[in-house]
Parts: structure tokens; C-alpha cells; sequence
């Protein structure tokens, strides 16, 4: 590690990070990082000005132990312990598998995570400020990868918006609930986990954030309103809540603002929860599809 360190400082070409945008939108790969090899900080701060940059950075070939994950998460934040530790990594409570796969009659994953277009634990007073997946098995169709991942840019949609949206967004609040989140998937015929216990009910109340964030590293104006979370527009009649919902939500599904990622395994995707949204695309049945998921703790929005 330290031989791998010196080499940065002494020979940055050899070392060099290189940034390759994967769509017009956001997205891009990142080469010339190994994680578990350890990573030095002229390398890890590339890395980082990627991820602000493309809200989505993809690190291909990636052979990371749980352990690995871990530290290299470590450094872009605080992580934050899911509650839904019945899904932990064994050993490893930082780390949520994400999974269809059921061995022993027993569900080793979270198998119905975001159905719905949301960003990573909105329904938190302080969400989640950055999400990494690491991908150990993707199931196949045709000898293509099925079971992407679709992410939005929030700023570039909120930067598409009419000065009138604009200015009638200012200092407006939306409620982001968790309770009805998983109503709203019960009702789509989509639940596939067990009920919130009560202390998980108490863990999540109803909380409100700004319907426009600004990032706190970028300063970019970012759509916070999300199919999947978002429970109505505060002050305002159901009905006009509502429909300002839909409209926001029908905007960002502008494919202008989307990439959708093609797994592999092996890829380790980070994402910036501020500037994107994401959605899982759930085109696999019970082929077997196995990820595991690190929750970097934010700041409470503005
Ligand atoms: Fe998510």
C-alpha cells in the first residue's frame, strides 16, 4: 500500500485517474483505480471530484472484500447502519445485501429495493449523501446483463425548469414518508419484505425537506421530490399537491436527464444522492442477482 501511495506521488502518469463520461447526462467510468489495492489521496480526491461532478461514477473490476468496501466507504463519510440489519452483510452491519436470493427458505437480501425512483433514505431527516453498490452476481438474458440501474440528474432538471416553476418552488416543502412509501409499493402488488416492526416504525417518522436542495459541496439547485417517497407537498389541498407531484415526478423522467447502467460484476457504482435519483429496473424474475450496499450519513437538506 505504501509502495502503491509512493507511486502516485513519484509517477502520477503511471497512476493517472482517468474519467470517461458514460452519458449526456451524468454517469462515468472511472479508470485506473484499484480499491482494494488501496488508494492514495491525490487519487482518492480525482475519485471524489468525479463523483461531484458525474453524480454517478462507475469502477469496473473491482475484487473487494466486505472489509474493503468498508474502508474505502469510510473515507467519503460517516456510514450509516441500516435498521433493516436482518439484511446485514454477516459480521458486517455497514453493509445491506441487496437480493433476490432466498437459501434455506430465507431471504439473504433486501429483494425489492427501489422499484420506485427515489434517493437513498430521503424519508431520514439527515438522508444519505452518497450510496455505493458493489455487484457480485447479475443475472443474464441472452448473454446480456439484465436488472440495470436508472439515474436521473435532479440539478439538470431542476436547471430545465421554467423561471415561473422556478420561482414558485422557492422556500416550498414536500413530506418524504416511509410508511407510505411501503403502502404505496403494497398497493402496486410489490411488497416482497416483512412489515416494519414498531421500533423501525418509530426509527421513521414522517419528515419534510425542501422541494428545491442545494448541494453542499457543488452548490447546484437540485429537485428533491421523489415517486417513491415523497408523500404530498406541504400546505397545500390534496388534490393541487397531487398534481404538482405528478408533474414534477412526469419531469424527471425526461430521458434527456437519465443513464441507465448496464451491470457487471465486479463493478463498484457510487452515486451522489442529492444530484441523482435512481431506480431499479426489475426484469429478472428469480434469476439470481446479489449486491451489496454501503449508506454514506448526510447533513440535514437545505
Ligand atoms: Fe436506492
Amino acid at each position: 500500500m505504501h509502495a502503491a501511495e509512493a507511486s502516485v506521488l513519484e509517477a502520477p502518469a503511471a497512476t493517472a485517474v482517468t474519467v470517461i463520461p458514460l452519458g449526456a447526462a451524468l454517469g462515468a467510468e472511472v479508470k485506473g483505480v484499484d480499491v482494494a489495492d488501496g488508494i492514495g489521496e491525490a487519487q482518492f480526491q480525482a475519485v471524489r471530484d468525479a463523483l461531484h461532478r458525474h453524480a454517478v461514477i462507475v469502477l469496473r473490476n473491482q475484487h473487494l472484500s466486505p472489509a474493503d468496501q468498508i474502508a474505502f466507504s469510510k473515507r467519503l463519510g460517516p456510514m450509516r447502519i441500516s435498521f433493516y440489519n436482518r439484511y446485514a452483510v454477516p459480521d458486517h452491519p455497514e453493509l445491506t445485501v441487496v437480493s433476490n436470493i432466498v437459501e434455506d427458505g430465507r431471504a439473504i437480501g433486501i429483494a425489492d429495493a427501489g422499484m420506485l425512483w427515489h434517493t437513498d433514505a430521503s424519508y431520514l431527516r439527515q438522508p444519505d449523501m452518497y450510496t455505493l453498490l458493489y455487484s457480485l452476481e447479475i443475472p443474464h438474458e441472452g448473454g446480456k446483463a439484465i436488472g440495470d440501474t436508472m439515474f436521473v440528474n435532479a440539478a439538470a432538471a431542476y436547471e430545465a425548469l421554467p423561471d415561473a416553476d422556478k420561482r414558485a418552488l422557492e422556500g416550498v416543502r414536500a413530506v418524504h414518508s416511509f410508511t407510505h412509501h411501503l403502502e404505496k409499493k403494497r398497493l402496486l402488488g410489490n411488497l416482497k419484505r416483512a412489515p416494519l416492526t414498531e421500533a423501525q416504525k418509530k426509527e421513521t417518522p414522517d419528515v419534510d425537506h425542501p422541494v428545491v436542495r442545494t448541494h453542499p459541496v457543488t452548490g447546484r439547485k437540485c429537485l428533491f421530490v421523489t415517486e417513491g417517497h415523497t408523500a404530498s407537498i406541504v400546505g397545500l389541498p390534496e388534490d393541487e399537491s397531487a398534481a404538482l407531484l405528478e408533474r414534477l415526478w412526469a419531469h424527471l423522467k425526461n430521458p434527456a436527464f437519465i443513464y441507465r447502467h448496464n451491470w457487471r460484476v465486479g463493478d463498484l457504482v457510487v452515486w451522489d444522492n442529492c444530484t441523482a435519483h435512481h431506480l431499479a429496473v426489475f426484469d429478472y424474475g428469480d434469476r439470481r442477482r446479489r449486491l451489496y450496499r454501503a449508506g454514506i450519513a448526510g447533513e440535514v437538506p437545505v
